[in-house]
């Protein structure tokens, strides 16, 4: 029997029972967020492992529509040559080359690896939580926000607030389907860092009610005053994008 599908035994009306229901109901059911740092996060691999695996989640994202939808977004906002961009937790600015190469915009990125030669975009070593941001019109955030526990998320929506026009944040979701999906079909094709630290992140990612409440807090107790807010979740529960614009 496959050993992530099986019940596990525990006495009736011991606290192992509780412990061993909540195992159980977190492994198939994704019922409560992991709070488990991802391989990328507690390890420091070499500048050649790091540029592959950031490589290959570009291409991720790529192929699975996220760059498009983060386009999409931008182009929506306004974004042209006069704009400028920040990504949050940008990792080496791929996302930010393809923005530059698209809309003719200026961009900027934060990480709290900081920089390397290859991004040829400039990256600021700072926490996208804590730190003062560079200016720009609009910050995306794309596969970082699950990094976050919930109040450093909204910490860091209130800290877009103060230098930022609008935020666009896209995410995994917390769901049994994207994680079957991610298993079967995407994970034997990659990395091994990439492979476990996906299932991580979506084992770390926030459900789209979850994040629905954690953006309306921020948004209201951040003193700003909001012009839109909009939460999209995409088909099989494969992304969340959360827009927002203040005034
Ligand atoms: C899963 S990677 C995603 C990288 C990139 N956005 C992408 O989608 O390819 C998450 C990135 O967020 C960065 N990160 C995590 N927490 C951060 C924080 N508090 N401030 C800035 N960057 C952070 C990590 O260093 C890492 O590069």
């Amino acid at each position: 029997m496959n050993k992530s599908c099986s019940i596990p035994e525990w006495k009736s009306g011991s606290r192992s029972e509780a412990a061993g229901l909540r195992a159980w109901k977190q492994r198939m059911l994704l019922a409560e967020r992991l709070d488990t740092l991802e391989i990328l996060d507690r390890t420091a691999p070499d500048a050649e492992t790091l540029r592959r695996t950031y490589w290959e989640l570009n291409e991720l994202h790529r192929w699975l529509g996220n760059q498009a939808a983060v386009l999409r977004r931008l182009r929506e906002a306004g974004v042209g040559r006069e704009s400028r961009v920040l990504d949050l937790g940008c990792g080496q600015g791929a996302l930010l080359r393809e923005v530059n190469a698209q809309l003719g915009c200026s961009v900027v990125g934060v990480d709290l690896r900081g920089g390397c030669a290859e991004a040829q975009v400039e990256i600021v070593r700072a926490d996208a939580v804590t730190d003062p941001l560079p200016e720009a019109d609009v910050a995306v955030c794309v596969v970082m926000a699950h990094h976050l526990d919930p109040a450093r998320l909204q910490a860091m929506i209130a800290n877009v607030a103060r230098s930022c026009e609008t935020l666009v944040l896209l995410d995994l979701i917390r769901h049994p389907l994207p994680l079957a999906l991610f298993r079967t079909f995407v994970a034997p094709l990659l990395s091994h860092i990439n492979a476990a630290d996906g299932e991580t992140s979506i084992r770390r990612a926030y459900t789209a009610r979850e994040m629905r409440a954690i953006v309306e807090k921020a948004v209201n107790d951040c003193g700003r005053p909001v012009r839109e807010v909009r939460h999209n979740v995409a088909w099989l529960w494969l992304r969340q994008v959360v827009t927002v614009r203040w005034g």
